[in-house]
């Protein structure tokens, strides 16, 4: 029997390091949010419910966010009323599980990295034992949980700022992601103290309770992975893991970029075999471009689809456009939304195009602007041409 698995995404920070009043998770990270990024991965988990901690202030603007980006997921909020740490923001979380009975994995909405794979070790290796931790070795334990361990056993979490020169020394920190029953993280969490460095109500005791249980396990992650955005520099230090991981995907698939670095590909879009990115490219929201299509950059494409052996020259910009097979956009083409170019057909430089449609091999080869026009296949618009509907 597989028992369900619900997550608690703790948002409820204040993100002052950002220096933004925009909260923390609603930075943009390989163009989504920080915390949609968790929020897809609780979803490719199965996740259900998925509980978003929030605070009084930014929770509003999270919570619409959310429910309008994911309206069909089995998100539920819950309001941290006060920033007391990390144990009070699941005690929250839990108030919004109450009469849930599996188990309960606690995720953090500024970790964007963290792949689903890696989750799905954790769970497995929670098995019998009371708790599974996410760890990382990392160069520079600064600031982290030091894993405290007796022999090879787990004993422990100790905070830097409680840790002693002994356990500072420790390079296997906590990545602050966990997993166990729900009936363990309602009676641990319950009883938390604040006894601390920090006088807030550490998450982390928990560990030391499931010890002295049925065992805690320790999964390693890599350290990229569960890195966590604080500020300006993290998130483009974040922006770069994200992008190099989706160029590598899209390379696996047969695609060539001949400047990885110079291009954005959003979370939404789909390359088919042996498409040629050139240097420049962004493509945002939902993007298709099949097999054979080439784009030179710089360009720039958004929520549209290029069909087979198509070509975009560089220069373009098309937005919302259904480009045939064996098109040509560009250079210098503006493609509108509503545009539905034919297989075969040219748009040429300086032409603009807005819920046009130019059939089978139709050419507008230079300089003119289609609005609201149907170009009948093969047909050839001459340069200065205008179409449009104004009143
Ligand atoms: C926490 C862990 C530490 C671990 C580190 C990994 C504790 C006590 N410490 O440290 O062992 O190495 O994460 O990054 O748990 N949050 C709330 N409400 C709060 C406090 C935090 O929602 O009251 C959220 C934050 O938005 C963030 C996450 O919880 O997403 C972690 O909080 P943060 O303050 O960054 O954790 P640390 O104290 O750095
Ligand atoms: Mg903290």
């Amino acid at each position: 029997m597989t028992r369900k698995t619900a997550a608690i995404i703790l948002a409820a920070g204040q993100g002052k390091r950002m220096r933004s009043s925009m909260p923390k998770v609603l930075h943009l990270c390989g163009g989504l949010p920080l915390v949609s990024h968790v929020v897809r991965l609780a979803l490719a988990r199965r996740c259900d419910p998925i509980v978003v901690v929030v605070d009084p202030r930014a929770g509003k603007r999270v919570r619409e966010l959310l429910t309008a980006q994911f309206p069909a997921a089995p998100l539920r909020f819950a309001v941290q009323e006060r920033p007391l740490g990390t144990g009070d923001a699941v005690r929250s979380g839990l108030g919004a599980l109450r009469s849930f009975g599996g188990r309960v994995l606690v995720l953090y909405g500024d970790v964007p990295l963290l792949r689903a794979v890696t989750l799905s070790r954790l769970e497995r290796a929670l098995g019998r034992l009371s708790l599974a931790m996410l760890t990382a070795e990392v160069e520079d334990a600064t600031g982290y949980g030091r894993v405290v361990r007796n022999g090879a056993k787990v004993k422990r979490v100790v905070e830097h700022r409680d840790a002693s020169a002994r356990e500072r020394a420790i390079r296997e920190i906590n990545a602050g992601v966990y997993v166990a029953d729900a009936a363990l993280w309602r009676r641990a969490v319950g009883g938390l103290g604040r006894r601390n460095a920090q006088r807030e109500v550490y998450l982390t005791d928990v560990v030391a309770l499931a010890a002295e249980q049925r065992g805690v396990a320790a999964v390693a992650a890599d350290r990229d992975e569960v890195r966590g955005v604080n500020t300006r520099a993290e998130l483009q230090q974040a922006e770069r893991l994200v992008r190099r991981r989706s160029i590598a995907h899209h390379e696996a698939r047969g695609c060539t970029f001949l400047d990885a670095d110079s291009v954005h590909l959003g979370p939404d879009v789909l390359l088919g075999k042996g498409v040629v990115v050139g240097v420049g490219v962004q493509l945002w929201g939902r993007v298709k471009v099949a097999a054979g299509a080439r784009i030179d950059g710089p360009s720039f494409i958004r929520d549209s689809v290029i069909g087979t052996h198509a070509v975009v020259n560089a220069f373009s910009h098309v937005e919302g456009a259904d480009i045939g097979a064996g098109a040509s956009i560009g250079p210098f083409a503006r493609v509108r939304p509503g545009t539905r170019i034919e297989e075969g057909a040219r748009v040429g430089n300086f032409v603009e195009t807005k819920k046009a449609r130019l059939g089978k091999g139709a050419k507008a080869n230079h300089l003119a602007y289609l609005g609201d026009v149907t170009v009948g296949a093969g047909s050839n618009i001459g340069a200065g041409t205008i179409t449009c509907n104004y009143d």
